[in-house]
């Protein structure tokens, strides 16, 4: 957990912000987690379904965007975006739905909170391009501050600002290879670290890496503590760990890299990959690993830092603290923003020039940010999400008692994998996309993952109250009974 006392005096922001003029707490209390008073009225109405999407508005919309917009989007449903409030969103015409998704897992705060809109428009009638590369600029002080100070162990230092997920994931594999002056690299099945460069090459599904070989050679792939669908089909924990094994007796010394490693790059639960959680003493082991071969762990938490999980960063949760840690997402409350921080002895190696870009530490992505991490961290998103984490993480597995296509229900905090099976003895999955499209037009947003996209992904904006929780997973439970009645399980049970 955050001290939040350990946050200074120079980064704390106000308490209280400005919604329609009027001055408005921006605590909510903690005994039934309702909304956070600044939610706009239309948006505790959802779900307000007004017309059939995609209504006429929409479709208009959806028909220009089909002609001009680039093809490689790959839109899992005929929504149009009109607004966003807390933890609800607007369609063009008027169709209001609850979110599960936190637009990927950005709007930890709650969507258009209003510190971070306020930071936005008072940073840009001030100064928009802040020339980081050449110039000072106090929010990026402070901001950096403020990240060392929330880092796990307060052990991390020195951060570097870029525009994205993925170019963070590229500094820290440059920042990897320079310190170490070692060129090779260890990553997971399942994994997603981006798509350009560094990120494409450390990520597993050949869907994405198809037609675009040859990526950055010298990364190794090896299984992830995916327990529930092992690739040695061991059982948890009778195994023993075998993937670290595997890793460290076969991949490392039989036939593996050339030479000793630079790097492991892990997130500390997989996102894409399935929200895949792996057993306690899977991150020590490749903590270990490291140690033992020089070589650095990198954990990418551009999916799961920022509150989601109920600590402010995953690996708290394994009691690991990672040699560079790489931010993304949530870390710019919305704007386009990535980061890393690092050991300081490891990111005081790069010397000036060894790393750069245009926009990173740009002025509106820096007040954006801190005043969405500082809302993250006084507003206490991390009890928040633990404890409404647990609840509904309870109300999900009595869900899988009543329904069968629920094979496996897993998570921490506010980042929660259901996966579907066509049955829960043989595990075949079941493709989320129908379920998806159900939940969808009964008013809730969702999106899915998975190496089989078999996977829910229930990771609300950590201010969703209580109620819209039960409610969207009554949304989310009439779904699957729907699609169970389709397929007709929820009869069957164990084969013979
Ligand atoms: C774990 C992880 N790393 C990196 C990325 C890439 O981030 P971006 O899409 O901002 O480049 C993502 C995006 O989903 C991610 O989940």
């Amino acid at each position: 957990m955050v001290d939040n006392e350990a946050v200074s005096e120079t980064v704390k922001g106000p308490k209280t912000g400005k919604v329609d003029g009027k001055e408005k707490p921006m605590i909510a209390s903690e005994e039934d987690f309702p909304l956070p008073d600044w939610v706009a009225d239309w948006a505790r109405e959802a779900p307000k379904l007004v017309v059939r999407a995609p209504g006429p508005k929409s479709k208009a919309i959806i028909k220009i965007d089909r002609e001009y917009v680039s093809y490689a989007y790959d839109r899992c449903f005929t929504f149009t975006f009109e607004k966003a409030s807390g933890a609800s969103v607007m369609d063009a015409d008027g169709n209001v739905l609850l979110d599960f998704t936190s637009g990927i897992g950005v709007e930890n705060a709650g969507w258009t909170h209003p510190r971070v809109v306020k930071a936005i428009q008072d940073q840009a009638g001030k100064l928009i391009h802040s020339m980081a590369n050449d110039a000072y600029f106090d929010k990026e002080a402070y901001f950096a501050k403020l990240l060392h100070e929330i880092s796990p162990g307060k052990a991390l230092k020195g951060t570097f600002f870029g525009n994205s997920g993925g170019e963070a994931v590229e500094a820290a594999f440059k920042l990897s290879r320079y310190y170490t002056k070692r060129s090779e690299h260890v990553a997971f099945f399942g994994s997603y670290h981006g798509r350009v460069g560094a990120g494409l090459s450390l990520t597993s599904k050949l869907k994405l890496r198809y037609s675009y070989g040859p990526l950055i050679p010298g990364i190794v792939f090896t299984p992830y503590a995916y327990c529930y669908r092992c690739p040695f089909k061991q059982t948890y924990p009778e195994c023993g760990l075998w993937c670290m094994d595997y890793l460290e007796k076969q991949v490392l010394e039989m036939g593996g890299p050339t030479g000793p490693i630079s790097s492991i790059v892990v997130e500390p639960i997989q996102g894409e990959g399935g929200y895949v959680v792996p057993p306690k003493e899977f991150l020590p082991g490749l903590k270990r690993i490291c140690e033992s071969q020089n070589a650095l762990l990198i954990m990418d938490e551009v999916q799961t830092g920022f509150a989601r999980t109920g600590k402010m960063f995953a690996c708290e949760h394994f009691d690991v603290i990672p040699d560079i840690l790489v931010m993304g997402k949530a870390l710019g409350g919305g704007v386009p923003l990535g980061a890393i921080i690092a050991k300081n002895e490891i990111m005081k190696k790069w010397r000036p020039g060894s790393h750069s870009s245009t926009f990173g530490g740009n002025a509106i992505t820096m007040a954006a940010g801190l005043a969405h991490v500082q809302a993250i961290v006084e507003e206490n998103l991390c009890d928040r999400a633990a404890k409404l984490g647990n609840h509904t993480t309870k109300l999900l597995r009595e869900m899988m008692e009543r329904r069968e296509i629920i094979g496996d229900v897993r998570g921490k905090g506010l980042m929660i994998g259901v996966e579907l099976v066509k049955n829960q003895y043989t595990k075949e999955p079941h493709e989320a996309t129908t379920v998806q499209g159900k939940c969808w037009r009964g008013g809730l947003m969702t999106i899915t993952s998975g190496i089989y996209g078999n996977v829910f992904r229930i990771a609300p904006p950590l201010c969703m109250s209580k109620a819209q929780i039960e409610k969207s997973l009554e949304i989310f439970e009439k779904s699957l009974k729907d699609e169970e009645e389709f397929l007709k399980i929820g009869t069957s049970s164990a084969p013979g």
